[in-house]
């Protein structure tokens, strides 16, 4: 899996915007591999998207889905009454908040349809059968994972390959069930120490993501014993990528922490600091999806109003080091900065 990459790097899917076709085909073009990100799309979205990838490049990709959890029984309506003030703030109401399986079975229709090289998934293993739809047509299977726990259930379960998360990522946690008294949502490893532990496991081919943004980090997970590197952080302001504006000027200007929060979708996520973040967190429910459609409209009304204080802007621990270029300048800074990286390691161990 992933072997004949010219270099071992992955451009994360990133829902909700950043992802587009163009940033997909970049990657592959420079000799890495790309995510379309299914999540919150509808199939015809999604469908369109692998369309227009179609049309760009015959070179294998991947699709990228979220694997539907439990339907949380909190109550979720001391949080829904708290967002009244915010969403005045911004002249729209909270949006309902209903829970959904995100049209995954028809997403995973359309992707067996379309024999999709890569199909990965992100909080849970999908179910046996359909990893073995996946296979008939053609698809290799990865599964994202943040612990020995969730490597077992994914390799028992037959996937290719695992996505190793470390707490590092931007973005939501990949945790299967989300433990509601972790803030977190589950233990944290950092990408060596979750890829050391996972590698302890499983045989399965393993990517590493979280905080990857230089070449010498990817030089470093793959002498870890990782196949690629996943990134996600470090294409938020590539040319090609969908990026909000307000989110691209305040990841430029660097001045601000990151953070873990459910208080936007009701999943545990990495992000800028902003107001909401700080004034919700702690009280927000562990309740996805329904945390997500419920401040939707906040969210949005706050993005076209280029106000990134009620927006979620995910983003990785690492950063305020990544740049601003086209993604084949980022791919091929990465490859020549690992090769750097261990030409120099190399020599300190003689
Ligand atoms: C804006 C953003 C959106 C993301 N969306 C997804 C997604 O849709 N599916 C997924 O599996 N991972 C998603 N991730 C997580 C990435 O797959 C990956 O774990 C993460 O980007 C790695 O950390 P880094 O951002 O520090 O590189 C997202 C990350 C970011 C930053």
């Amino acid at each position: 899996m992933f072997d004949s990459l010219r270099v071992p790097v992955i451009v994360a899917p990133m829902a909700g915007g950043p992802t587009t076709p163009e940033l997909v085909a970049a990657a592959t073009r420079a000799g890495a591999f790309g995510f379309l990100a299914g999540g919150y799309l509808s199939a015809a979205g999604l469908a369109e998207q692998i369309d227009r990838l179609r049309a760009l490049t015959d070179a294998a990709f991947g699709v990228n889905l979220f694997v539907p959890g439990v339907r949380s029984t909190v109550d979720i309506e001391p949080y829904a009454a708290r967002l009244w003030e915010e969403a005045e703030r911004y002249g729209v109401s909270p949006g309902t908040p209903r829970w959904d399986d995100d049209a995954y079975s028809a997403k995973l229709d359309l992707v067996v349809e379309r024999r999709t090289p890569v199909v990965s998934f992100t909080f849970g293993v999908p179910i046996e059968a359909d990893i073995e739809r996946l296979h008939d047509a053609g698809s290799a299977v990865l599964v994202t994972v943040t612990s020995q726990e969730e490597a077992r259930q994914a390799a028992a379960a037959g996937a290719d390959g695992l996505c190793v998360q470390g707490f590092e990522a931007g973005g939501h946690r990949g945790v299967f069930a989300d433990d509601a008294t972790d803030p977190a949502g589950g233990p944290l490893y950092g990408v060596l120490a979750a890829l050391r532990l996972v590698s302890a496991v499983t045989d399965l081919p393993l990517v590493a993501a979280g905080g990857l943004v230089h070449g010498a980090d990817v030089a470093a997970v793959i002498t870890a014993g990782a196949v690629a590197a996943q990134l996600g952080t470090a294409f938020l302001r590539a040319d090609e990528a969908g990026t909000n504006p307000t989110q691209r000027r305040v990841l430029a200007e660097a001045g601000r922490p990151t953070a873990f929060t459910r208080a936007f979708t009701g999943r545990p996520a990495r992000g800028l600091v902003n107001r909401f973040l700080r004034e919700h967190t702690e009280h927000a429910p562990a309740a996805y999806p329904q945390l997500h459609r419920l401040t939707r409209p906040i969210r949005a009304a706050a993005g076209s109003a280029g106000d990134p204080e009620s927006m979620s802007m995910w983003a990785g621990q690492t950063y305020q080091l990544a740049g601003s270029a086209a993604a084949e300048e980022i791919i091929e800074l990465l490859r020549s900065q690992a090769r750097e990286a261990l030409r120099r390691a190399e020599g300190r161990f003689g």
